[in-house]
């Protein structure tokens, strides 16, 4: 595995620095085609998402750009908990992304049958290889527990499942969530961690050192067709290294 190792001052350089990331990628893409990201919740990619929505609402053509995501919480999408709440209220509300490019899991529904729409959804607007949807880029975050998307430590299984979407729940609150799995997330042409805090510097220190630990970390089994995997942290999370 071939971890591309990118550190920058704080979080908002390392925002800067994924935002870039999509607008060379938009510019990059032919016209008539669509850049599609599938993105992560949590507290981390506000930042990105007030970003995208403040400067870079001009200079990146976001017609060209279809938003999915990575997982979501089962609440209504006004939840303070829900992940498309806090995108939206970061960035979508704008209205800068057409709302036919905006692709949410459904945190409402049944998760089961949810998971199961959302699946066929992306069989129907994403190319597949090895069997599962290829999303673009895929942008992920890590919990101090080492769990990334909603594939929590106890829940492996997550990472090699037969289903590219799976219904799930976080171990830790029992919360119900709905989450792309390992081979749909290490089928993805580009995958970025987003991490930063000091909180989280000794599981990177382990996964990057691969670790023997690091098997139990979901997010040390991530990585892409091509063995690769970016990882954009501040100082803060790269104290241990
Ligand atoms: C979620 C996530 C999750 C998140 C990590 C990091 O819905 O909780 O998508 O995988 O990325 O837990 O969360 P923080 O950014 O809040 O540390």
């Amino acid at each position: 595995m071939q971890i591309n190792l990118q550190i920058f001052e704080n979080g908002a350089s390392v925002s800067y620095a994924v935002a870039e990331l999509i607008k060379e990628k938009v510019k990059a893409t032919p016209d008539g085609q669509f850049l599609t990201i599938a993105v992560s919740g949590g507290t981390t990619p506000r930042l990105l998402f007030e970003l995208l929505g403040n400067e870079y609402e001009k200079s990146i053509d976001w017609k060209k750009v279809r938003i999915f995501w990575v997982d979501e919480r089962c609440v209504n999408p006004t939840d303070r908990e829900s992940n498309f709440g806090m995108t939206y209220d970061a960035f979508l509300q704008k209205s800068i992304v057409p709302g036919e490019n905006i692709f949410r899991m459904r945190g409402e529904e049944i998760p089961e049958f949810e998971a199961e729409r959302y699946r066929e959804l992306l069989r129907k607007e994403l190319p597949a290889r090895f069997g599962y949807p290829v999303f673009d880029l895929i942008l992920l975050g890590m919990g101090n527990d080492g769990h990334t998307a909603s594939i929590f430590p106890g829940d492996l299984s997550l990472i090699d499942s037969e289903l590219a979407v799976a219904a799930t729940q976080n171990p830790y609150t029992q919360q119900k969530r709905i989450t792309l799995t390992g081979n749909t997330i290490n089928n993805a042409n580009q995958i970025v961690f987003i991490i930063t805090g000091e909180s989280k510097s000794q599981l990177i220190k382990e996964i990057i050192q691969n670790a023997p630990q690091a098997k139990y970390y979901p997010a040390a089994h991530i990585v892409n067709p091509k063995g690769k995997v970016d990882f954009y942290i501040d100082k803060a999370a790269a104290t241990k290294l």
